[in-house]
């Protein structure tokens, strides 16, 4: 992991405010050169948020505001798989955007799993107990209440045309939806659950990144937990009724343990 810091990049400050609606949250997404990314990126800057950007891009990534003045951000270099090398850094995140994946349409071999359940899924769900972990030893005093929003996809309950970009996001769902038994003590949680809206990884997307992005910062402003921007009206009634029936069952046929020593 590199830690690439742009012309435009300063050290951040201590950290202080609220997570949301306030200035001085500082916001970390995974992701951050892709489409949403870059979208959100600017939505969270136009909040007044300070911004980690974790990319693969070893690039300087430069991103303006509409005025086209370049948004203040903090590079760092990282790729699925080296979520451990993060942990110093996620000391000073207040709010986490696990937003990475990949979508290989119509493959469907064994390398193509392996790479889809391990940036999909299993590297979104390490990210996520490893942000917990480190919340849960940092001192929370003057601190806002720590946030991690999941971007899981539409694909959790709905077909995408993809069968390996379904597979991974469910399994990322389900575990979220398992984990958060136990997490959202510790942290607040907020699920992304997004319909097709253009990127690289999705062309034939039929909204831009940068509405879908601003939907889901007025979502979080409302204090929606579950945050579903999507033209296709069936998941707005299939996915609390999925997160409701998976919460109701985990809850029943499993515990919480101690943490390991
Ligand atoms: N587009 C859609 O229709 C749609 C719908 C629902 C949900 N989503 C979800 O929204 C998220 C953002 O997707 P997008 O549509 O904005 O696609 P995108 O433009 O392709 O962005 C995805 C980003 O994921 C990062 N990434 C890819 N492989 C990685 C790896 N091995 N390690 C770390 N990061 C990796 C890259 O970010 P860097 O370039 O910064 O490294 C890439 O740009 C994804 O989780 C996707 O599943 C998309």
């Amino acid at each position: 992991m590199a830690d690439s810091s742009p012309s435009s990049a300063a050290p951040l400050p201590a950290a202080g405010g609220p997570a949301l609606g306030s200035p001085g949250a500082v916001v970390a997404i995974t992701g951050a050169n892709g489409a949403l990314g870059r979208a959100l990126l600017r939505r969270w800057h136009a909040r007044g948020a300070r911004l980690i950007a974790l990319t693969t891009c070893e690039e300087p990534l430069a991103l303006n505001d509409p005025a086209g003045d370049p948004v203040p951000l903090r590079q760092v270099c990282w790729r699925a798989g080296q979520e451990a090398l993060l942990e110093p850094l996620l000391a000073e995140v207040d709010v986490l955007v696990i937003n990475h994946g990949v979508n290989r349409l119509g493959r469907r071999s064994a390398a193509a799993a392996e790479e889809a359940l391990e940036v999909n899924a299993l590297s979104a769900w390490r990210l996520l107990e490893l942000f917990a972990r480190v919340v849960a030893q940092r001192p929370a005093a003057g601190r806002p209440r720590a946030e991690v929003w999941v971007n899981t996809s539409e694909a959790e309950i709905q077909p995408a045309l993809s069968p390996l970009y379904e597979i991974s996001k469910r399994l990322l769902g389900e575990l979220l939806s398992l984990r958060a038994l136990d997490l959202a003590a510790t942290l607040r949680i907020r699920r992304l659950v997004l319909g097709p809206f253009r990127s690289a990884l999705n062309p034939y997307g039929v909204m831009s990144a940068d509405w879908v992005a601003g939907e889901i910062l007025r979502q979080a402003g409302w204090n929606c937990g579950l945050i579903v921007v999507t033209p296709n009206p069936l998941t707005y009634v299939l996915m609390p009724l999925a997160a409701l029936t998976r919460r109701l069952y985990y809850g029943l046929v499993s515990r919480p343990e101690p943490p390991a020593a």
